[in-house]
């Protein structure tokens, strides 16, 4: 797993669109459609949560995100769906395909294989390489829906070849900040980490909690600025029974009043004993951050994996739920 994670800048480079995928992008291009809607589950979702988030300022249609059977009433033979399932097995993923295709949506998949595939057969395909977690196959992912996404959408294309290029060489100054990956694992030992994200930085928090839980087997939470001003915040009186670790993803685009709420926030946070700390990275874009942030907090759930003694790369208990669930259907 830490080979897989530490080879997140070159995967990201790795994202080529074939033939069919890109004339069928052109099409729906060209036609015009009312929104795009991202189907996935667990590591197969997060990239679309990222690509919708960091596309939100500039898309002129909805870019929606979808986990679940059955697509809500509103995608329609109007919206393109994309959806990706790395073993192409998943059944929430393949239920909700089954309903973008009944309602004659135009679709785009991103898979290994497995059934997805087959289901899919006759559309566009993007044949993912097989060998990863789903999780650590982000990049290679997401260098393939920002694309899609963007020709779709008709917006300038993000190069991402020089994004990865530039997390590679900053990635080298990260043992030189005052918070190297391995401390931040080192502080998160034997704590509940909450990250706590705002934007484009959303699904990055997001994004964190689920690399905790499934390569570090810890519990984690997640929240998201300014919502969390109007209820999270009140749960810090018990923080002193809790040993909390919050983490602030702090970003260069924060406007004065999140600024200031951030701010404030981490007040009421020290005051009431939760010790939370601003995580800045000093990343120049949206998208270093969107990259950067991921990268470097997908290296902290390895460091505190390997502090806890226990295996990233398995994941027995959502291999048992999903075998148990297939028993009942
Ligand atoms: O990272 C993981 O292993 C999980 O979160 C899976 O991505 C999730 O269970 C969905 O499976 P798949 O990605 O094969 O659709």
């Amino acid at each position: 797993m830490r080979s897989m994670v530490e080879g997140f800048p070159l995967m990201l480079k790795a994202g080529r669109l074939d033939k069919t995928t890109l004339e069928e992008a052109e099409h729906n291009r060209q036609k015009g459609i009312d929104g795009i809607c991202l189907v996935g589950m667990g590591g197969s979702a997060i990239a679309g949560e990222i690509c919708a988030a960091y596309l939100s300022d500039r898309s002129a249609i909805p870019v929606v995100t979808f986990q679940g059977y059955t697509l809500p009433p509103f995608v329609n033979e109007r919206w393109a769906v994309i959806a990706v399932s790395y073993s192409g097995d998943t059944d929430e993923t393949l239920s909700a395909f089954e309903s973008a295709q009944s309602r004659g949506c135009p679709t785009f998949t991103f898979t290994t294989g497995g059934d997805l595939e087959k289901q899919a057969k006759g559309t566009p395909i993007q044949k993912l390489t097989t060998g990863f977690q789903p999780r650590a196959a982000l990049p290679l992912i997401l260098s393939g829906i920002l694309p899609l996404l963007e020709i779709i959408l008709n917006l300038q294309r993000t190069d991402l070849e020089s994004a990865a290029t530039d997390l590679e060489r900053m990635s080298k100054d990260w043992e030189n900040m005052p918070f190297t990956p391995k401390q931040l694992a080192k502080d998160a030992m034997g704590k509940i980490p909450l990250f706590v994200g705002w934007k484009h930085l959303t699904p990055v928090a997001y994004r964190a909690r689920c690399q905790m839980n499934e390569n570090a087997k810890v519990m984690a939470f997640n929240s998201e600025l300014p919502e969390a001003s109007h209820n999270e915040i009140e749960g810090t009186a018990s923080c002193g029974e809790f040993p909390l670790l919050p983490v602030f993803l702090r970003s260069t685009e924060e406007d004065q009043k999140t600024r200031n709420r951030f701010e404030a926030t981490l007040e009421i946070f020290s005051k009431n004993g939760c010790n939370p700390m601003n995580l800045e990275l000093g990343l120049r874009s949206r998208i270093q951050e969107s990259l950067g942030f991921t990268f470097f907090l997908d290296l902290v759930s390895i460091e505190l994996a390997e502090l806890r003694d226990v295996d990233p790369l398995e994941v027995k208990r959502i291999t048992e739920l999903k075998k148990k669930l297939r028993k009942t259907t």
